[in-house]
């Protein structure tokens, strides 16, 4: 080994290493860091269950008239102000009859209601109350009249694939293709969609909140559903596509670290190379 190849080679590895991780980092730096779409190969996905007629149409008239009353008087306390008695509703919040227990469950688990200032758009906070107490509002509304009832979701029934056309065509328009929400003018948002959970996003799809479209049965049954479900739940971990996992911390993080990486390799060959004589 002749003494100046070796170092030589070694740093030319090593800055080529370094380039080459982080040019790869910079070629994700897109300004809108569209995931890909997931691979074809989903094939565990069932097929659409034969028969779904459980969840659909059924008003909750199971709920108790126990349960009714004791959300009846929770709803009395914070509700009627805006909603009105009965929650027939007033000049600052709508009438609830007929919005079903897909929209109660919604609004209360999200914590949209009750709402602080009427006008604004209600916005995702912490629920005021506990999932009792929810269920309690929920089965009183619920009672007002016959209206979606909470979707009975599950992603993992779902296929990505398919998820992932339905989202690109009826929801990116106004989510972003990445999920992370964006402005609709009038001082209107969608919302990122990194924090609703399974149940959630197939009440929002079925009820349409806010300025949000609703999606009905004859627009997607509970295999799409499942579906859209799974693939928003999987924009908030994409699968990794090749490379090192550093933490999903984003091509900029994964650019210093190779940057940080190529450099100690610089800075000890060139340590090594002036220590030799
Ligand atoms: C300060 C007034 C206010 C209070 C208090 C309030 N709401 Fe609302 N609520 C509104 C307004 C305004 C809307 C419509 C806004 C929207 O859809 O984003 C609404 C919408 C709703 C909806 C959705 C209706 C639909 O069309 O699907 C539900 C369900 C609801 N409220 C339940 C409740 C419950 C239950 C409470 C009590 C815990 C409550 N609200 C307290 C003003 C209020
Ligand atoms: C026209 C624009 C628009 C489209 C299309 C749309 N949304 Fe929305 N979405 C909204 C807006 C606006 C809200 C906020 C509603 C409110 O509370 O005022 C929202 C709220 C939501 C929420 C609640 C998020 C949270 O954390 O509380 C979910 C989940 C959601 N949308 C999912 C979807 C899915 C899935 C699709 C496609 C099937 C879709 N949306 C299509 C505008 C849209």
């Amino acid at each position: 080994m002749t003494p100046i190849r070796g170092p030589v080679a070694w740093v030319a590895v090593v800055a080529a290493l370094g380039l080459g991780s982080s040019g790869a980092g910079a070629a994700q730096t897109g300004p809108d860091p569209t995931p890909s779409p997931p691979p074809a190969v989903t094939t565990t996905s069932s097929p659409p269950p034969a028969v779904t007629t459980t969840s659909s149409t059924t008003p909750p008239v199971g709920a108790a008239a126990a349960e009714i009353d004791a959300g009846r008087s929770l709803f009395e306390v914070a509700c009627t102000t805006c909603h009105g008695a009965e929650a027939r509703g007033t000049d600052r919040g709508p009438s609830l009859v007929g919005v079903g227990a897909a929209s109660a469950d919604f609004y209360l688990s999200t914590g949209r209601m009750p709402l602080d200032r009427p006008r604004s758009q209600a916005e995702r906070k912490r629920p005021a109350y506990s999932p009792s107490e929810i269920a309690l509002l929920t089965a009183y509304v619920a009672s007002l009249g016959p209206g979606p009832p909470i979707p009975d979701v599950d992603p993992g029934g779902g296929d990505l694939t398919l998820g992932y056309t339905l989202y690109a065509d009826n929801c990116a328009s106004c989510h972003s293709s990445a999920g992370a929400g964006g402005a609709l003018g009038h001082a209107v948002y969608a919302p990122p969609l990194n924090r609703a959970t399974p149940r959630e996003v197939a009440e929002a799809i079925r009820i349409g909140p806010g300025a949000m479209p609703l999606f009905g049965d004859d627009t997607f049954d509970d295999h799409e559903v499942d579906s859209i479900v799974r693939y928003v739940v999987y924009l908030r971990d994409p699968r990794d596509e090749g490379g090192l996992d550093l933490g999903h911390l984003g091509p900029l993080s994964e650019g210093l670290v190779a940057w940080a990486v190529g450099l100690l390799g610089v800075l000890l060959a060139a340590r090594w190379i002036g220590t030799r004589d």
